[in-house]
């Protein structure tokens, strides 16, 4: 079997913008700086009153099967991967079928179609099975083509209010692919946890301090158990290491993680250990809570080396560049923050062709996944027909009452009770429920 993986990548924003420091911020009473200092957000996306979770992931997997000349006979199996389904049954994937179906001559009669969820990570589960799927020979020939599409909305009032955003993201997974080839190697860390559930309610119950725990203590396991199936890491064996981001300081601690756990036992551990001493070893503690707090000194210390700060500016900021502007996109999040790592080396003019990404998925709930994609030759030319920055300029700002409003409108479902911001342009429409996706 030849190499598989994602062949092409499509965004889809939110057409609408709303600004963190000038907009949000006073509305809050807050200092402006908790958000673009505190959380490392700028903007985030809404979707305007004719875009839902459906427009929006038809409209990414549109652009893309356009792009790369894609017919519904070459796409054997469509997975979207959603935590803003509204329903229970059937899955958003026919009806984004059913609304590519009204461009394309040709149908997905012959294809597989289904959602995934698990929080945020389904949409590397989706990859997953894309992958399962074409490596167990079962594909005919055919790609898949995974789909991530959230609102991602918390109740007005909510720490997360801060971090909400709305997108989609559309990939497309094949043989050969043109922009990056899935290692075998895996890592998962899971637990079952209550940090954030949505069971039979439009908002997300959130304890957010607590999350942010369960997602290193599930990111740390994942790293452990990568290791033990593919051997030690060493920090820079990769080139970027793109994490789930539901904002960008999350990363921050994230990648800190990650860079203590990967210096162990290397080389650049005994060359950090003048300054910094050697890192704590568990097994000589008998008490956790003294192992935990000496850790955390190290980390402390470790975080403040040149030695770290270079690498954190290399490897690890780029991927957050399109989350400063969009906020949290759920399952699209990890997703965007590979994209993000590819149109930064793009603009760079880096060569990444032969290189490692180590990526960092997460689900709360709890999961966390690592796994590693090695970048192939064509990946320059598929980004670079990527227009990200077009769509993201493209967005209309909004006031904070008229966010207020656009919140109302897409979770009180009042389909008709808003006037958009602007006007649809040759793209898929939410026109109530029914047939949807007319092409304006
Ligand atoms: N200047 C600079 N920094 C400031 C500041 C200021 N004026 N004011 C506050 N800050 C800093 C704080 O010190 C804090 O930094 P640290 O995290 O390093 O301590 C940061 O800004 C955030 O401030 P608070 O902790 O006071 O913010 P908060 O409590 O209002 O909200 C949150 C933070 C709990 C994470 C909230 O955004 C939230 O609930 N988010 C939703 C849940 C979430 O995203 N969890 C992440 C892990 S779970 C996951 O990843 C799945 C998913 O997608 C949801």
């Amino acid at each position: 079997m030849t190499g598989v993986g994602i062949d092409a990548i499509e965004l889809w924003t939110g057409k609408l913008r709303l600004d963190l420091p000038e907009e949000f911020a006073p509305a809050k009473g807050e200092d402006p700086e908790k958000y673009t200092k505190g959380l490392g957000m700028f903007s985030s996306s809404f979707p305007d009153a004719y875009e839902d979770i459906v427009t929006m992931g038809a409209n990414a997997a549109l652009r893309l099967m356009e792009r790369k000349d894609i017919a519904p006979e070459d796409v054997g199996r469509i997975d979207v991967a959603t935590e803003s389904s509204w329903d229970k049954s059937k899955p958003i994937s026919t009806y984004i079928a059913g609304a590519l179906e009204q461009v394309f001559d040709g149908d997905f009669t012959h294809a597989n179609k289904g959602e995934r969820k698990f929080a945020c990570i389904a949409g590397t589960q989706a990859l997953d099975d894309a992958y399962n799927w074409i490596a167990a020979g079962r594909n005919r020939g055919r790609g898949a083509l995974v789909v991530t599409t959230d609102t991602a909305l918390y109740e007005r009032g909510d720490a997360g209010e801060a971090t909400q955003g709305a997108g989609a993201v559309a990939m497309y997974v094949s043989e050969d692919p043109d922009v990056l080839e899935f290692e075998s190697s895996q890592g998962i860390g899971s637990l079952d946890e209550t940090d954030f559930l949505k069971p039979n309610q439009q908002f997300p119950s959130v304890d957010g301090k607590r999350s942010v725990q369960v997602y290193l203590s599930r990111m740390r396991e994942a790293l452990e158990d990568f290791e033990r199936n593919a051997g030690d890491t060493h920090p820079d064996e990769y080139r970027f290491i793109p994490f789930h981001t539901p904002f960008p300081s999350m990363v921050k601690k994230a990648a800190r993680l990650g860079f203590r756990h990967m210096v162990r036992n290397t080389d650049l551990e005994d060359e950090l250990a003048p300054a910094i001493g050697q890192q704590p070893r568990e097994a000589e503690y008998t008490d956790w809570e003294d192992y935990e707090e000496d850790i955390q000194a190290y980390m402390d210390d470790l975080t403040e080396t040149d030695r770290y700060r270079e690498w954190y500016d290399r490897v690890v900021d780029p991927t957050v560049d399109i989350s400063h502007e969009v906020g949290n996109w759920y399952t699209s999040s990890v997703h965007i923050a590979r994209l993000s790592a590819l149109k930064h080396a793009l603009e760079e003019d880096v060569d990444l062709a032969g290189e490692k990404f180590l990526v960092g998925s997460y689900g709360s709930g709890a999961q966390a996944e690592i796994h590693e994609e090695t970048i192939q030759p064509g990946w320059k030319e598929e980004i670079s027909q990527n227009n990200v920055d077009e769509q993201l300029d493209a967005r209309q700002d909004i006031d904070f009452a008229e966010y207020e409003q656009v919140h109302d409108h897409h979770n009180l479902k009042k389909a008709n009770d808003l006037e958009p911001f602007t006007t649809p342009d040759g793209e898929f429409v939410f026109d109530g429920w029914g047939p949807m996706g007319e092409r304006q």
